[in-house]
């Protein structure tokens, strides 16, 4: 199978980097519209090969889409990242072009691909997407939930003082510092409620942690972060790819779940051969709908910056 991978900037390579050593893809292609920024990466990537054992082969191309074609997977990364103190919101008026015409390009030479946005703001890059392509919603998901969702795990595990690994737990609503929600209250250790392990206040603490957690790195290293969003995103990738229909937190655009309509939002999805394969409806409490709602409420307006810019 073939993956292709659009953006070679620290997250897009560091995805690229991702599904080759885990040997997810006969086939990776990675582009630019940087001349020999890709194919640079590439290299430096396949000489990584002998050192780590593996046998996936990576090419690096600049801005030729013929080389993408039949790609399974698609995966967006283009666009400016955050810089310290911006929103991912203030991203759009330069992301949504460039996120159009990738999608545009893409679909000349992979009809039947599956597309995983990542770019910023990312609900309402998944939402242009979804319009721009016509795509059935199972074939576009956004990267965001799983990134929130480790973040999530790695300030509980410091709380808890435990292995991210042991925990479950998630992030819905939207990729945003003010529209995710970390639910805590269906989070476990091995099966125990952590609300049953820690106080209200450490709650608290990881909860808004979690919520500003691109933010505080994008503060600490000047531009916004890479080895989470990168491992999120292939771990998107492997599910499809294996088709392990694991239960992923990540963006779609949802009919009637969550009480939303005509929107892309993050909620768990469980990720096959199929993309999207379905979406669980987990029943929330009245103040955890209140937050989705509002999430809903803020990225709606973003997505109709869309509509006013004749994008959509
Ligand atoms: C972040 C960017 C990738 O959260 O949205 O780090």
């Amino acid at each position: 199978m073939k993956v292709t991978v659009v953006g070679a900037g620290a997250v897009g390579a560091t995805c690229a980097d991702d599904i080759a050593r885990k040997a997810l893809s006969e086939e990776l292609i990675l582009l630019d519209i940087k001349e020999g920024f890709a194919e640079g990466k590439a290299i430096d990537m396949m000489q990584t090969a002998a050192l780590l054992g593996f046998d996936s082969k990576i090419r690096g191309v600049t801005n030729d889409y013929a080389a993408t074609a039949d790609s399974s997977v698609v995966v967006i990364t283009s666009g400016l990242p955050r810089k310290p103190g911006m929103t991912r919101e203030e991203l759009i008026g330069t992301n949504a072009g460039i996120v159009k015409s990738v999608t545009e390009n893409i679909l000349k030479y992979s009809p039947n691909t599956i597309i995983i946005v990542v770019s910023n703001p990312m609900d309402t890059m998944n939402y242009l997407t979804l319009k721009t392509s016509g795509l059935p919603k199972n074939r576009i998901l956004g990267m965001g939930g799983a990134l929130d969702s480790a973040r999530f795990k790695f300030y509980l595990s410091q709380e808890l003082g435990c292995s991210p690994a042991d925990l479950n737990a998630m992030v819905i609503g939207g990729h945003g510092d003010t529209t995710m929600i970390p639910l805590i209250k269906h989070a476990t250790w091995n099966s125990i409620p952590v609300t049953q392990l820690l106080s209200q206040e450490q709650q608290d603490k990881v909860v808004a942690a979690t919520m500003v957690g691109g933010a505080t790195l994008t503060k600490l290293i000047g531009t916004s972060a890479w080895y989470a969003p990168g491992a999120g995103t292939a771990v998107m990738v492997e599910s499809i790819l294996r088709d392990q229909k694991k239960l992923i937190s990540s963006g779609v655009a949802l009919d009637g779940e969550y009480g939303q309509s005509d929107i892309s939002l993050v909620v768990p999805v469980v990720i096959g051969k199929n993309g999207a394969e379905k979406i669980i409806n987990l029943p929330l409490s009245a103040e955890e709908q209140a937050a989705f709602n509002k999430s809903a409420d803020a990225v709606r307006s973003m997505n109709n910056v869309l509509t006013e810019s004749n994008l959509i």
